[in-house]
C-alpha cells in the first residue's frame, strides 16, 4: 500500500547572536590586516563574538525557545532535535542532548549533525523525511556555531571571516503544496582538505606537538573554496529547482550561505537574479557556518522579505566539500 507524502514546512523560526561587536577596527589591532580589505574582499564590517561563559547549546537553547515561541508550541510537543554545529559544547554528548534538557523537549529524540556550513540544510533534509513518512510530527532543526573558539587569532586568512550564533526552526505538516518542496544534497570529499581542523580528532589527538603547531583551529585554501563555492551554489539551485520544475524566473528570494558578499553577488549574477531578490547580512555577522542561513531566514521573515506563496530558496556550501540547497514556498 502506497501512503501518500504529507507536505512539511517550517512554522516557525528565531535567532540568537551574542551580545560582544568586533568590528573590522579592532582586528586591525590583532592582526595584520585592515577595514578595507575585509570589507572589499569578503563584505563584512563586523562580528559577534561569545562570552567566556557561553557554548555552542546556550546560543542554541536560546534561539530555540525564540523559534518555539513563534510556532507556538511546548517543548514537550518536539518529537526530533537536530543541531548542526562544528563547534559544539564538547566531543560528546551532543549539543542537541544538552539542547532537549534545557528546553523541557522530554519526547525528542536529539543529535549532531556535522555537514559544516551545509549542516543545517542536511538538518532540514532529514527532518522533513522523518515528517513527510509519518515518524515525527513537530522537529527543531538548529544551526549553532561559536567559531571563535576554534579560530587562529593570529591568523589574517581565517580570523577575520567568522562569526558566533545559533539559529533555530520549527518544522510541522502544513497546508498540501506548501512548505519544503525540495532539497538537493552533495558532497565532494576528494576536496576535504580545503577547508578542516586538522587535531583533536582520532587522527592527531591533542598533544604538545599539536598545540604547538597551532593545528587545533581552522584551516583553509580560501581561493580554491570561492571557487567551489560559487561553481556548486549555481548547480545545485538549479537542480533543486529542476526537481520541481521550476525556473530562476521563480525565485522570490535566495538566501545564500553568509560566507563572503562576493561568492554571493557572483551567484546572483549568474542566475540572473538581481541583487534585491537576494538577501544579505554577513556585513553584520560573518560567517556563521551552520547557523548563517537559520539567522539569514528569521531576519528574512522578521523583515517582512517573505509573502504567503512566495518561492525561497536556502543554498550552502562548506567543509566536507558539502553542498545544498532547500526549495520552500511559504
Ligand atoms: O563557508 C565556508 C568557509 N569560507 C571560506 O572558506 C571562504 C571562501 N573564500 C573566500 O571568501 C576568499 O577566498 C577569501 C576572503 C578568504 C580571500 O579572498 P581572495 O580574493 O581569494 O584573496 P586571496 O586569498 O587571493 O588573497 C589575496 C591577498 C594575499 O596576499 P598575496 O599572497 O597576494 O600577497 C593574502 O595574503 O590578500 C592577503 N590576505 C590579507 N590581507 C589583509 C589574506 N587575508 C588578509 C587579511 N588582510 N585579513
Amino acid at each position: 500500500m502506497e501512503t501518500k507524502l504529507k507536505s512539511v514546512g517550517i512554522v516557525g523560526t528565531g535567532f540568537y547572536v551574542p551580545e560582544k561587536v568586533l568590528t573590522n577596527f579592532d582586528l586591525e589591532k590583532m592582526v595584520d590586516t585592515t577595514d578595507e580589505w575585509i570589507r572589499t574582499r569578503t563584505g563584512i564590517k563586523e562580528r559577534r563574538i561569545a562570552s567566556d561563559k557561553e557554548a555552542a547549546s546556550d546560543l542554541a537553547i536560546k534561539a530555540s525557545n525564540k523559534s518555539l515561541e513563534d510556532a507556538k508550541i511546548y517543548p514537550a510537543e518536539i518529537d526530533l532535535i537536530i543541531v548542526a554545529t562544528l563547534s559544539s559544547d564538547m566531543l560528546f554528548p551532543s549539543t542537541a542532548c544538552l539542547v532537549q534538557k534545557n528546553i523541557g523537549a522530554v519526547n525528542a529524540v536529539a543529535f549532531d549533525l556535522e555537514a559544516a556550513c551545509s549542516g543545517f540544510i542536511y538538518g532540514l533534509s532529514i527532518a522533513q523525511q522523518y515528517l513527510q513518512n509519518g515518524t515525527y510530527k513537530t522537529a527543531l532543526v538548529i544551526g549553532a556555531e561559536i567559531f571563535s573558539r576554534i579560530l587562529d587569532w593570529q591568523d589574517r586568512n581565517t580570523c577575520v571571516l567568522f562569526g558566533d550564533g545559533a539559529g533555530a526552526v520549527v518544522l510541522k505538516e502544513v497546508e498540501e503544496g506548501s512548505g519544503i518542496l525540495s532539497t538537493y544534497l552533495g558532497a565532494d570529499g576528494s576536496g576535504a582538505d580545503l577547508l578542516r581542523l586538522p587535531a583533536g580528532g582520532s587522527r592527531l589527538p591533542p598533544s604538545h606537538e599539536t598545540i604547538n603547531r597551532r593545528l587545533h583551529y581552522i584551516k583553509t585554501n580560501g581561493r580554491e573554496v570561492y571557487k567551489f563555492a560559487t561553481k556548486s551554489m549555481v548547480e545545485t539551485v538549479m537542480k533543486g529547482l529542476s526537481r520541481v520544475g521550476l525556473s530562476t524566473k521563480n525565485i522570490d528570494l535566495l538566501i545564500p550561505h553568509q560566507a563572503n558578499i562576493r561568492i554571493i553577488e557572483c551567484v546572483a549574477e549568474k542566475l540572473g537574479l538581481p541583487m534585491e531578490k537576494v538577501f544579505v547580512n554577513v556585513d553584520r555577522y560573518g560567517n556563521t557556518s551552520a547557523a548563517s542561513i537559520p539567522i539569514a531566514l528569521s531576519e528574512a521573515l522578521q523583515q517582512g522579505r517573505i509573502k504567503k506563496n512566495d518561492i525561497v530558496i536556502l543554498v550552502s556550501f562548506g567543509a566536507g566539500l558539502t553542498y545544498g540547497a532547500t526549495i520552500i514556498k511559504r
